[in-house]
């Protein structure tokens, strides 16, 4: 038996899987984002440790018999959050989350500072990756930057809490850009341009590997017999990747997530940062990944619901069964900066082409779409890094949704598969690096891909309809950046 823990960022999930890989329970306890300023995002890591003990406390309550004979715990977390601990582990300052787009002067200081910095870490610097995070820390809080002992990522320091051991896998290291991300290990260079060095940081084991053993009362509590595994885990979106089975060169995955990802599975390091595509390791040894991510996919519709003061499921209710056309509005979404490929952390979003005949269905549908672009430059910035990708497993909130995957699919050129059973998020693929920590299986052999209920693909003729809102969303965005440098911040 084996649990994986997925610390998302509106939750954290905890699932028991069993030799079968059945998932036979899953809890999951929500969590707050606090957001004190415009476009900061942080949470205390004590409400993930609370949600850690709900979530596991309820599973030994629903299932007493399987947890005590769990066996190995992986870990998947939300990437690049600042964990910054002071003497004696003491947390500094509540974590800086991946989306918070305080640091981006930050990015330039650090690029100048490590000139080889893209090469070596495979990305460009952007407010949302941990180092940048630090370099404003050592600006605005001076203090609290003199008092950091250690710098964790958000999963990190749950198996710090879990085992006392400070230890992170390859997947989210990568995603520090502490990581020399082709050797599999720190970069004094990057390190030492956000004023740290290598022992300020946890040491490093592939994601499959073993890391640390829970806690004797914590095992006790849950009424485990032995004291299981942890595993090295994976940064949250490498261990979809386990889940997935998208563990061999090529495979891809696409996440309507509070995020969007496109994910493709590579044999070697191949950094392209230009385009704002991410090279980073995969949480399977001998592996790597690009991918591109556009900030806000999932989370637009969910703003676009509490603005309206409608259900997401109302809002989509209101759309044909088969859309026929282009919605005549068109959305960026852009609503807290965007990656991939403009790596800009103050543009916003905008409605566009509204008359006085714009319904909320059409708005609705621009929503959807203007996702569905963000994600077709990800596909064209990925293209040129060298990954062609031509289908994907389409996983995340929004994939419910037939009419979002079908207008996606038209938009990006992808063919799309929706997965027959849902899917357990990283939660999942957590489970499975626990069982290869404990087992030593072939990957090959554990990461299995998914069953598959629909592949939808592109609908030629919606595809060329898309070719012309397409451009007007492309020539919306440097319209907007030159209307943002007068705007008040
Ligand atoms: C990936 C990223 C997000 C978070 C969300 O680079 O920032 O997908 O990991 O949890």
């Amino acid at each position: 038996m084996f649990v994986g823990i997925d610390l998302g960022t509106s939750g954290l999930k905890a699932v028991l899987v069993d030799e079968m890989q059945r998932v036979i329970a899953s809890h999951t306890y929500p969590l707050h984002v606090s957001s004190p300023h415009a476009g900061w995002n942080e949470q205390a890591p004590q409400d993930w440790w609370t949600a850690l003990l709900a979530a596991m406390d309820a599973l030994a309550a629903s299932h007493p018999r399987e947890m005590a004979v769990v066996r190995g715990i992986g870990l998947s977390g939300q990437q690049h959050g600042a964990v910054l601990l002071g003497e004696g582990g003491r947390v500094l300052r509540p974590c800086i989350l991946w989306n918070d787009m305080r640091a981006v002067a930050q990015c330039t200081q650090f690029e100048r500072r490590f000139p080889e910095f893209r090469q070596v870490c495979g990305n460009m610097a952007m407010p949302g990756f941990t180092a940048p995070k630090l370099i404003w820390v050592a600006e605005h809080e001076p203090g609290v930057f003199r008092a950091t002992r250690h710098v964790l990522l958000p999963k990190a320091w749950l198996r710090y809490r879990m085992t006392g051991d400070m230890i992170e896998d390859m997947s989210d290291a990568s995603g520090s850009l502490w990581l020399d991300v082709g050797r599999r290990c720190w970069s004094d260079g990057a390190l030492a341009a956000t004023g740290l060095e290598r022992n300020a940081m946890p040491s490093l084991v592939e994601g499959t590997a073993q890391a640390g053993a829970l806690h004797a009362d914590l095992a006790r509590r849950w009424g485990m017999k032995v004291r299981p595994v942890l595993a090295g885990g994976a940064g949250d979106n490498a261990a979809g990747a386990v889940g997935l089975g998208a563990v061999t060169p090529g495979s891809s995955f696409l996440s309507l997530g509070t995020s969007g990802v496109l994910w493709i599975t590579t044999e070697c390091f191949r950094p392209h940062p230009q385009g704002g595509i991410h090279a980073f390791c995969h949480a399977v040894p001998d592996m790597w990944h690009q991918m591109g991510v556009t900030l806000s996919a999932a989370s637009s519709l969910a703003w676009w619901a509490r603005t309206t003061g409608m259900t997401e499921a109302a809002l989509l209710a209101e759309l044909p069964d088969r859309i026929m056309q282009p919605s005549p509005a068109i959305f960026l979404p852009y609503l807290s900066g965007e990656r991939t490929p403009h790596n800009d952390g103050r543009i916003r979003g905008a409605f566009a082409g509204l008359s006085h005949n714009t319904t909320r269905a059409q708005m609705t549908q621009a929503v959807l779409e203007g996702v569905a672009f963000s994600f077709r430059d990800v596909v064209d910035a990925l293209a040129v890094a060298g990954s062609v990708v031509k289908k994907a497993d389409v996983i995340g909130g929004g994939s419910n949704s037939r009419t979002w995957v079908s207008i996606l699919a038209s938009i990006t050129g992808l063919s799309l598969h929706r997965l027959a059973h849902g899917e357990q998020g990283g939660a999942f693929g957590a489970a499975r690096l626990a069982r290869l920590a404990v087992t030593g299986e072939p990957v090959e052999s554990v990461c299995l891909p998914q069953a598959r209920e629909e592949t939808l693909a592109p609908d030629p003729g919606l595809a060329s309809a898309y070719a012309a809102p397409l451009a007007r969303y492309r020539a919306l965005y440097p319209a907007m950046r030159a209307a943002m440098e007068t705007s008040p911040r």
